[in-house]
């Protein structure tokens, strides 16, 4: 049988760092759901198709070969990793990720990876749809001052310069569209496992996430 994990919670709660770590302690596919709502929302903006054209945006979608490979997105050849971090696609990418036409075609993309691969998957709503009959879920969380702070760094980092304002204002406005969303909205599954990582190092949490991991396993739980 596969082993899958799914990662949920909201923008800046480590997901990625964390699932990162955990995907090599249990060698694991990592796959960034996020990642592929921004390469369709750049790829969309590349194209000039708007959130409003639902088929067009359809067929774009379908005829895109999108992979995983080293945990870079890899767009129809081109690796697009580092553009779809910028504030043009964080700004526009909850607007995409609200079509149930587009999360359709993706979910669907996303189960077929799992079929292949043991992965470790995170995103909005891997526990509650994606991965719903994994055996391992989390749902990690963190203040939005907290998550604010480590995306301000995490940009600073890349070279782009932003304002801490700026982006606290957009998790709140992401964390309302994607809680409030019909499709799919953002949601802790009855069980997974909740994890408050705002005071916590990246290695305590994958700690905590690996010792429930090998319980279960053992079926100590
Ligand atoms: O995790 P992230 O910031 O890269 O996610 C980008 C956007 O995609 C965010 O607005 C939430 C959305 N998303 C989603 O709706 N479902 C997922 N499984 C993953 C991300």
């Amino acid at each position: 049988m596969r082993i899958a994990v799914a990662v949920d919670g909201p923008a800046g709660a480590g997901k990625s760092t964390i699932a990162k770590v955990l995907a090599k302690r249990f060698n694991l596919m990592y796959i960034d759901t996020g990642a592929m709502y921004r390469g369709v929302t750049l790829l969309s903006k590349r194209n000039n198709v708007s959130p409003e054209d639902t088929d067009i945006l359809c067929r774009l979608i379908k005829s895109l070969e999108m992979h995983f490979s080293n945990d870079r997105l890899i767009i129809n050849g081109e690796d697009v990793s580092e553009e779809i971090r910028k504030p043009e696609i964080s700004n526009n990418v909850s607007l995409y990720a609200a079509i149930p036409e587009v999360r359709e075609l993706l979910v669907q993309l996303q189960k077929e990876m799992s079929k292949k691969y043991d992965v470790v998957m995170d995103g909005r709503d891997i526990g509650t749809v994606v991965l719903s009959e994994a055996p391992f879920k989390f749902y990690l969380t963190a203040s939005p001052e907290v998550r604010a702070k480590r995306r301000y760094d995490e940009l600073l980092e890349n070279g782009i310069n932003v304002e801490y304002n700026n982006i606290f204002q957009d998790i709140i406005k992401r964390d309302f569209i994607d809680t409030t969303r019909k499709a799919n909205p953002l949601k802790k599954a009855d069980d997974a496992i909740e994890i408050d990582t705002s005071n916590l190092t990246v290695l305590k949490v994958v700690d905590k996430m690996s010792n429930y991991i090998r319980r279960k396993m053992s079926n100590q739980l």
